[in-house]
């Protein structure tokens, strides 16, 4: 009898848990439902993927879509459609939005405004503070809900833990994976003077590697403490490499593709866009971070997308507002990495989605395996292009990559069995849902 499946992707490179090979991929109900030659099967649409790799669904667990309060920036549909284009499947969306997603009903009103309205599939991270500590059991167990998030140092936004009891108080009523913006608000503090009025390469002076490296110091000695599991975001400094490969029993943690990308040198060309928290620092930590991805230390990717207008960027530092985009260049500067030869295609899925998978108990994605979803990120790994301004889909509508040449693009983007993006154009209405966790 002949098999019979919605949608057939055949002829490609699949990378997955078992290899990288040659595999057709049939797709039923939005679920994976064979892998194998289906050389012989029926398909609804049977997609020509000869060329073509085809990676698990990319999946972004640091995005600020700016979705309430802030959308002159960036919203849920925006930043979602950047997602999609850039090969994204699925992002976790981060609190530091007006009002703060502090709340249940915050929470709420943000999946009703994402459900079929966002073109990836999403979870919001919820603020941890100290106000809402005796609401934590069940806000980071509500639908929807990627867990709790804490910033322990100010950035962008009004949330802000600096304390060791607030840290401490979070991490005893957390029982999910918790995730830390690791600065010391202490040394941030006394060490603000150091800004200097117009010279954005005084950022990483202001904001220095000790912060980072004390703040996490601390970070695993108090998830210790309360027997609690932590993520620690965008680490920047070789120091906590060494801190978190030491720390495996607590944490686990993420690199940015700009730490891994741009040094302290590319604030004379590029000024306050690649102003960031925390900072872009010497290249010295560049490699570290390098070698906390080649030696397993780092779990994830996560682009840390937090748009602002450029008009917002052409303030003199420090009135200039910290963040960069990122959701859309994710996949395109990594895999230009990949072709380098600085990370194996492997290692890029493992970071980007088995990681993910792995660490945050995603149900049903982060893996291509029969009875998953059908999420995919489809890549030619030998195209060439130019990353501008212009293709950026965010409302801010600008990259620090503008001009950058790249080998390696997202081509296509499949969520739930639906292909979502193709060559570059949106191919399918808006039908993003919550991602479920175990
Ligand atoms: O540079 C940053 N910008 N770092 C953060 O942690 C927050 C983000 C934002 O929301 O703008």
């Amino acid at each position: 009898m002949t098999r019979l499946f919605d949608c057939i992707l055949a002829g490609a490179t699949v990378v997955n848990q078992d290899g990288v090979g040659p595999r057709d991929i049939g797709v039923n109900k939005g679920k994976i439902a064979e892998i194998g030659d289906l050389y012989a099967a029926s398909a609804g649409e049977r997609l020509d993927c000869r060329g073509l790799h085809i990676l698990p669904g990319v999946i972004d667990s640091q995005v600020h879509f700016r979705e309430p309060g802030l959308m002159h920036k960036e919203d849920l549909e925006s930043g979602s459609r950047a997602a999609i284009l850039g090969g994204v499947t699925t992002v976790f969306e981060m609190p530091n939005t007006n009002p703060l997603t502090t709340s249940a009903a915050a929470l709420d009103d943000k999946i009703k405004r994402a459900t079929g309205r966002m073109h990836c599939d999403f979870a919001f991270w919820v603020g941890g503070t100290h106000d809402n500590v005796a609401d934590i059991p069940e806000l980071e167990r509500l639908p929807g809900a990627a867990g709790i998030k804490v910033f322990m140092g100010s950035s962008t936004g009004a949330l802000l833990v600096a304390d060791d009891e607030g840290v401490l108080a979070i991490l005893k009523a957390t029982r999910r994976r918790a995730a830390f913006h690791s600065e010391d608000e202490p040394r941030l503090i006394e060490r603000k003077s150091l800004r200097v009025q117009g010279d954005v390469s005084s950022h990483p002076v202001w904001r220095d590697e000790t912060a980072a490296i004390r703040s996490t110091e601390r970070l695993i000695r108090l998830a210790r403490e309360a027997r609690a599991k932590v993520h620690v975001l965008h680490i920047s400094t070789r120091e906590e490499i060494a801190l978190l490969e030491a720390a495996k029993d607590v944490a686990t943690c993420e690199a940015t593709p700009h730490h891994l990308t741009l040094t302290a040198e590319d604030y004379a060309r590029l000024g306050t866009r690649i102003q960031m928290n925390p900072p872009v620092r010497g290249k010295e930590h560049r490699d570290g971070v390098w070698s906390g991805v080649v030696q397993g230390v780092i779990d994830v990717l996560g682009s840390d997308h937090a748009p602002h207008t450029l008009e917002e960027k052409a303030r003199p530092y420090p009135d200039s507002p910290s963040g960069i985009t990122g959701v859309q260049t994710l996949v395109p500067i990594m895999l230009d990495h990949v072709a380098a030869g600085r990370l194996t295609l492997q290692r890029f899925v493992d970071l980007t989605s088995a990681g993910p998978g792995r660490i945050f108990g995603l149900v049903g994605k982060g893996r291509i395996a029969a009875g998953y979803d059908a999420d995919f990120t489809i890549v030619d790994l030998k195209r060439r292009e130019t990353i501008r301004d212009s293709w950026i889909a965010s409302h801010s509508q600008w990259t620090p990559y503008d001009g950058k040449t790249v080998t390696g693009w997202p081509v296509g983007a499949f969520v739930r069995g639906v292909k979502a993006m193709w060559d570059g154009e949106l191919t399918t209405p808006s039908r993003g849902a919550p991602a479920r966790f175990s």
